[in-house]
């Protein structure tokens, strides 16, 4: 999808397909109340073109609602499509990524391969942001995942533009616009990783797909194997990967600002995005339950989130320095597979007692987030889909999210108000730690039934020792299972901006 931002009035401009935003002005809460829907533009041309259509009652402008023209009046544009984004008076920047990515997902099917998208008009609303999440939800409603079908259809949108008022600031909008861009399409490129089936996506094949996107941002990329994680005693990621005849894959990423004077300062952070790459889950000797077992290809989303962001980073190009690390393996059942009782010690040289191999990507995680700080890190954050006990929780709408420093949590918290994603935090008190402690040895993998996405995020706690650290439990978000109008069901993509921004967040210090 190409992208292209002008400063115009829409009046002469030629478009397949023109899009204006429309919110409801109504303030009445009684939901029988007749809706106002009101243009968020406030182009002359495109405001008399609708005026029939909107008076019409046909359309209330409730979120996603769609409503096309052919051939609107005084405009050259061929067709308008009005997209409604809900409540005027909650109209924000999620509303508005939504709202573009519908507009692609209403024109894919129909064959519209050109849009022209009108930066919305309203008080208070940040002009330069909304360009961005316009940007960003077109990329991620360009996205479909019928890669292997036969008869495939490349419907993609070949060029998106997007339509900012001529009184604009235009170095603030050009940037944003620039930012959308570069976040939807790495996100794009992670769900384009998670959606490979386990076939198609050993853990040698993403190191090679992790290898290939370095080289061409610019970034050094290593992707060690057996040899390599054994030499570093690695003994938790080992344990896992020892069941499978699929190599394991260490992938090292790296990210430093550019040596142009105004370079991070030598002994500013170094920001560590470790991911969990299980490229298939089966639970190992614990199977799991065949029914949904097809799903655990999407194990790997973590680390696919991982090698987005440092696609991201390496064109954003904050001035602070990054490490990508993805602990990428396949869990199966063989002769060879570790076992539940089997006594595993880690890098760290803690001993972990395994009493279920199915809680594989905490052992890869120890591994993964204690050589993260060998490197070199100064803080810390982890992307895995860890546990079912987090979806439990929190079902599909929110990812967990924990950490151990207040600090670094605020900076998370900032950067999910960017990114527009959602977490929620969850608890790490001592008190849990009791639910993981070993009479073989140190710590157990599993810490029974009850706070399973907590006891999960405890045991990562081991290995981070006091780095600053958050950890994302994207389990039950990684994968939408149903589609909705901006986003097609599959991947998700998700926390790739949020990591990201949080990146961003340090340079600003
Ligand atoms: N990959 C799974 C977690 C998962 C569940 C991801 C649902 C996406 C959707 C993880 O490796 C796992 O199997 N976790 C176990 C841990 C248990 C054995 C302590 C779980 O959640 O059941
Ligand atoms: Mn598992
Ligand atoms: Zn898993």
């Amino acid at each position: 999808m190409k992208t292209e931002l002008k400063f115009e009035s829409l009046q002469s401009l030629q478009a397949e397909l023109l899009v204006v935003l429309a919110a409801d002005a109504s303030t009445s809460k009684d939901k029988n109340a007749a809706a106002e829907p009101v243009l968020l533009t406030k182009d002359a041309a495109v405001a008399s073109a609708d005026k029939p259509a909107l008076q019409s009652g046909e359309f209330s402008a409730t979120a996603c609602e769609t409503l096309l023209l052919h051939a609107p009046p005084e405009l050259k544009a061929k067709r308008l499509l009005i997209v409604g984004v809900g409540k005027a008076a909650k109209l924000s920047l999620p509303e508005i990524r939504k709202a573009a990515g519908a507009a692609v997902r209403f024109a894919k099917p129909r064959k519209i391969r050109q849009m022209t998208f009108v930066l919305p008009e309203h008080d208070g609303l940040d002009l330069a942001g909304a360009a961005r999440a316009a940007v960003e939800g077109a990329f991620v409603g360009d996205f479909d995942p019928d890669t292997y079908r036969s008869d495939r259809k490349d419907r993609s949108i070949q060029q998106f533009t997007v339509v900012a008022p001529a009184s604009a600031d235009k170095t603030a909008v050009q940037a944003a616009f620039r930012e959308g861009a570069i976040l939807g399409e790495s996100q794009n490129f992670t769900r384009a990783l998670v959606n490979e089936p386990g076939n198609r996506l050993t853990p040698t094949i993403l190191g090679e797909r992790a290898a290939a996107m370095c080289k061409e941002q610019g970034l050094p990329c290593e992707v060690h194997s057996t040899e390599k994680i054994k030499e570093l005693k690695m003994g938790a990621f080992w344990a896992v990967a020892q069941g499978s005849d699929e190599p394991p894959a260490l992938i090292v990423m790296r990210y430093g600002p550019p040596a142009d004077g105004k370079a991070a300062p030598k002994d500013g952070p170094v920001l560590a995005l470790v991911g969990k790459g299980i490229t298939f889950d089966t639970g190992g000797i614990s199977i799991k339950p065949s029914e949904g077992m097809e799903k655990m290809k999407y194990d790997m989303a973590g680390g696919a989130a991982m090698i987005g962001a440092m696609r991201a980073i390496a064109q954003l190009k904050p001035k602070v320095r990054v490490i990508g690390v993805v602990c990428s393996a396949e869990n199966m059942p063989s002769g060879k597979a570790y076992k539940p009782g089997d006594v595993a010690i880690a890098m760290s040289g803690k001993a972990i007692e395994v009493l279920n191999t199915d809680a594989e990507g905490r052992m890869v995680l120890a591994d993964g987030l204690h050589y993260a700080q060998q490197l070199g890190a100064t803080h810390l954050i982890d992307a895995a889909t860890l546990t079912g006990a987090c979806v439990v929780a929190l079902g599909m709408v929110n990812a967990g999210v924990f950490s151990n420093d207040e600090a670094t949590y605020e900076h998370f918290q900032k950067a999910v108000e960017i990114s527009g994603e959602r977490f929620w935090r969850l608890p790490l008190e001592d008190e849990y730690r009791e639910m993981i402690v070993s009479d073989i040895g140190d710590i157990k993998n599993t810490g029974g039934r009850y706070g399973g996405a907590i006891t999960a995020a405890m045991f990562l706690k081991e290995f981070v020792d006091e780095t600053p650290w958050l950890h994302l439990d994207i389990a039950g978000v990684a994968w939408m299972e149903e589609q909705k109008p901006w986003i097609a069901k599959g991947p998700s993509g998700v926390a790739v901006r949020s990591i990201v921004e949080w990146v961003r967040s340090y340079e600003k210090e």
